[in-house]
C-alpha cells in the first residue's frame, strides 16, 4: 500500500517540502506520497487523532503548531522534548513519535558559511517561538558561548534562556526598542515569519550599520531573498537563506522515515525550481 506523508501548518499553502519530499520518494523508487494538510490551531487535535487513526506513516509540523502538538504525540524524543518543539513525527507501529530537526538542520546549513569556530561565535536571534527555541538549544549544545534573544515578548525569550540544560550566556533586548548593538555579533538570525510571502516587505528589524563579516541569516525560505536579507547584503553582511535549513530539517526527517539520508544538492534543486531560481 502507498505510504502517505505529509506537513501540517497554517499557513501551508506556499510549502514547498511536497515538492522537495515526492521527489525523493520517485527518486529512490518508494512507494509514498506528501501531502501539505491546511491545519488550524482549534483543529489540531482531531488532526492528530485523524492522522493517527488512518495511518499516516510520518508528517512535518509547521507555524503554529511546533510546540503545542508536543503533548499530542505518544512519544517526543529527547533532543526535541529538551528544545520543547516538533517539526517531524515518525509513526512507529501506531505511536506517534515527535523529533527535531530544524536546530540541527540549521547548524550543517550555517557550517558552510561561518568562518570562525562555531564556538567562538556571539549570536543573535530575533524571535521566540519554536524554530528560535530549536536553534538556540542546539547552538548552546554545539558550545555557543553568547547566545542573545530580540523578541516582542520578553517572556517567551526568558523561557527559551530559563529552560536550556547548556551553560551559556543570554541577554533579552525589546524588539522595538535600541538596546541591541548588531555590530557585535557574528551571526544575526531571524526566526520570525515577519517578511514571510505574502508580507514580503516586511522586517523583523531595521539594519542601519556596517555589518561587514556578520553572517545575517533568516529562516524563511518564501521569499529566498527576504528584505531582511537584502538590507543585510547591503550593509556588508554575508547572507544565509532559509534554503539551506528546510533542505536539511527536510533530509533529516526524511532519513528518520526512509533510513535513507538523501541528496541534499538534488533537494536544493527541487527547491530552486519551484521558486523559480537558478539550479
Ligand atoms: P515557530 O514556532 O514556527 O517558531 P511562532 O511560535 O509563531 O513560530 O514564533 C514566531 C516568533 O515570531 C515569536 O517569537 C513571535 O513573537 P512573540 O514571542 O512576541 O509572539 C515573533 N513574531 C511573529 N510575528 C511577529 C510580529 N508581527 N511582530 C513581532 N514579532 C513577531
Amino acid at each position: 500500500m502507498e505510504k502517505i506523508y505529509g506537513v501540517i501548518g497554517d499557513p501551508i499553502a506556499h510549502s514547498m517540502s511536497p515538492d522537495m519530499h515526492n521527489d525523493l520518494f520517485q527518486f529512490y523508487n518508494l512507494h509514498a506520497r506528501y501531502h501539505a494538510f491546511h491545519v488550524k490551531q482549534e483543529h489540531l487535535r482531531d488532526a492528530i487523532k485523524g492522522f493517527k487513526a488512518i495511518g499516516l506513516s510520518g508528517f512535518n509540523v509547521t507555524i503554529p503548531h511546533k510546540v503545542a502538538i508536543l503533548e499530542m504525540l505518544d512519544e517526543v524524543e529527547e533532543v526535541a522534548a529538551n528544545i520543547g518543539a516538533v517539526n517531524t513525527v515518525v509513526n512507529e507501529n501506531g505511536k506517534l513519535v515527535g523529533y527535531n530537526t530544524d536546530g540541527q538542520g540549521y547548524i550543517t546549513s550555517l557550517m558552510t558559511k561561518i568562518k570562525k569556530e562555531l564556538k567562538e561565535c556571539q549570536v543573535l536571534i530575533i524571535g521566540a517561538g519554536g524554530a528560535a527555541r530549536g536553534i538556540y538549544i542546539s547552538l548552546a549544545a554545539a558550545g555557543v558561548k553568547t547566545i542573545d534573544i530580540v523578541n516582542r515578548t520578553a517572556e517567551n525569550a526568558d523561557k527559551i534562556i530559563a529552560s536550556c540544560r547548556y551553560k551559556t550566556s543570554s541577554s533579552y533586548y525589546e524588539i522595538s526598542g535600541n538596546e541591541y548593538d548588531l555590530t557585535k555579533y557574528d551571526i544575526i538570525i531571524n526566526t520570525t515569519s515577519i517578511g514571510m510571502h505574502p508580507n514580503i516587505d516586511q522586517t523583523p528589524i531595521p539594519i542601519e550599520q556596517d555589518l561587514s563579516g556578520t553572517v545575517v541569516s533568516d529562516i524563511i525560505y518564501n521569499p529566498l531573498e527576504t528584505s531582511f536579507l537584502k538590507d543585510a547584503q547591503r550593509n556588508g553582511a554575508i547572507i544565509d537563506n532559509g534554503i539551506g535549513m528546510f533542505v536539511y530539517q527536510g533530509a533529516l526527517a526524511f532519513e528518520k522515515w526512509t533510513g535513507i539520508f538523501p541528496d541534499p544538492a538534488r533537494m536544493e534543486r527541487v527547491v530552486r525550481t519551484r521558486l523559480g531560481g537558478t539550479t
